[in-house]
């Protein structure tokens, strides 16, 4: 039997205010209204007088379950502003337009959003959209650095088609999606991984028989793309060194694609001396051909009835020397018998601060699923068994104990 999806709300208890302005793009914010509010979140729409244009209260209202804002002094309730800037833990304004950005960046308090931006001390993000010519602009580009320099986020805008069929240049607001995972940083706030580098692998690696032909394995990368999202959430800088994948690369990290065992370990080796810690998820081929065919081997040829393997680098050994002094290092084994035991080696042999063990034989642990079951083993630690969970709940764990294993490597001895 399949294990049930674990519904994971990451934001409840959190208040979001979401700033709408007069874009075209409004209508996006309506997916980035529900999808916060499925996370758990409490989100209080603030629509201003150009986005009533576009987008009404009632799509608002149905979604997020709460009344939305849209005047500054409503009746009987001059101190809205007030309360929602207060109660706030993140402000997201999505679509901020260049007339909006403006009025930001002058410290204007003209209307309910703008005076909300003036009373908070959230952290805010604004997600930008705009005509590329006017995003060039440069008023609007002042204004932008304006708001960086106030210690604004800024996420976006992207590059894509634009309304009225125009554009070249970045202008599009980024996707729902994305600004979601953008207001997640936002509400983590400057965590422990803030400033960090972490290098994080997934995926398999692909090993060529003939240049159509290839020795894998079945990993989708999932475990590691999940590490990579929530690394970065937590503050950090992240490389996500990824084998071939169906999964889109995470907001707000940096893509490395890769196909063979020895591809990785020479982007690995290169990325170690910046990295404060390494999380090793991909599942390496062990082998792969001795004599990988110029040519596409073909039958009437004969085709290939045995295959010479050889052995490829661990790339967790093999780049041990590049390693920085204190940095963490987090290795995975996927083991089918006295799971325990052989990862307690491991750890060992491979130089490691933790090891993240899954019995490939547990129901709903492994390959191809969404959840995971994992052992957490760490040198001079108890063993810590988690229960079946979401692999993106495994990830946080894991870089819960990153942090702790990172704090305590700062610590003078
Ligand atoms: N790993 C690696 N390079 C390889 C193979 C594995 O760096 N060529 C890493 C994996 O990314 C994982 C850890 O080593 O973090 C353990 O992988 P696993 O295949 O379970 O370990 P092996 O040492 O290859 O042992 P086994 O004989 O059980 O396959």
């Amino acid at each position: 039997m399949a294990p049930p999806r674990t519904p994971r709300r990451p934001f409840r208890g959190r208040r979001v205010v979401l700033g709408v302005t007069g874009g075209i793009a409004a209508y996006k914010a309506i997916a980035v209204a529900r999808e916060l509010t499925l996370a758990g979140a409490a989100v209080d729409v603030v629509l201003t007088r150009g986005a009533l244009k576009f987008v009404r209260p009632l799509s608002f209202e149905a979604l997020t379950g709460r009344p939305v804002h849209t005047s500054l002094y409503p009746q009987g309730d001059p101190n809205l502003h007030i309360r929602l800037a207060r109660d706030a833990h993140a402000v997201v304004v999505a679509p901020a337009t260049a007339n909006f950005l403006a009025r930001a960046a002058a410290g204007m308090a003209d209307d309910l959003l703008a005076a909300v931006l003036l009373a908070t001390e959230a952290p805010v993000v604004f997600c930008p959209a705009m005509n590329d010519r006017m995003h060039a602009h440069p008023a609007t580009q002042g204004n932008l650095r304006r708001l960086a320099e106030i210690g604004y986020r800024l996420a976006g805008p992207a590059v894509g088609p634009l309304a009225w069929g125009e554009g070249e240049g970045p202008g599009r607001m980024i996707e729902p999606d994305e600004i979601v995972a953008h207001a997640g940083r936002t509400l983590e706030g400057p965590g422990p991984l803030a400033g960090r580098r972490v290098v994080v692998t997934a995926g398999g690696t692909r090993e060529p028989i003939d240049p159509v032909r290839y020795i894998g394995n079945r990993s989708s990368g999932r475990m590691g793309y999940e590490v990579a999202a929530a690394a970065w959430r937590r503050g950090a800088g992240v490389l996500l060194v990824s084998g071939p994948s169906p999964l889109p690369a995470p907001t707000g990290v940096e893509l490395r694609r890769i196909e063979t065992a020895e591809e990785m370990r020479a982007v690995v080796e290169a990325a170690l001396p910046g990295a404060d810690a390494l999380v090793m998820a991909a599942a390496v081929a062990d082998f792969r051909p001795a004599e990988p065919a110029a040519q596409k081997l073909k039958k009437e040829a004969g085709g290939v009835s045995e295959l010479r393997l050889q052995a490829t680098a661990d790339v967790l050994r093999a780049t041990r020397y590049a390693r920085r002094a204190g940095s963490v290092v987090v290795g995975f084994a996927l083991e089918t018998a006295d799971a325990v035991e052989n990862g307690r080696r491991k750890l060992v042999a491979k130089g490691l601060d933790l090891l993240v063990v899954n019995d490939a034989t547990e129901p709903g642990a492994g390959f191809e699923v969404e959840t995971n079951r994992v052992v957490l083993l760490s040198p001079g630690a108890p063993d810590e068994a988690l229960p079946l969970m979401p692999k993106s709940e495994v990830a946080d764990r894991i870089l819960d104990r990153v942090e702790l294993l990172l704090a305590r490597a700062a610590v003078p001895e």
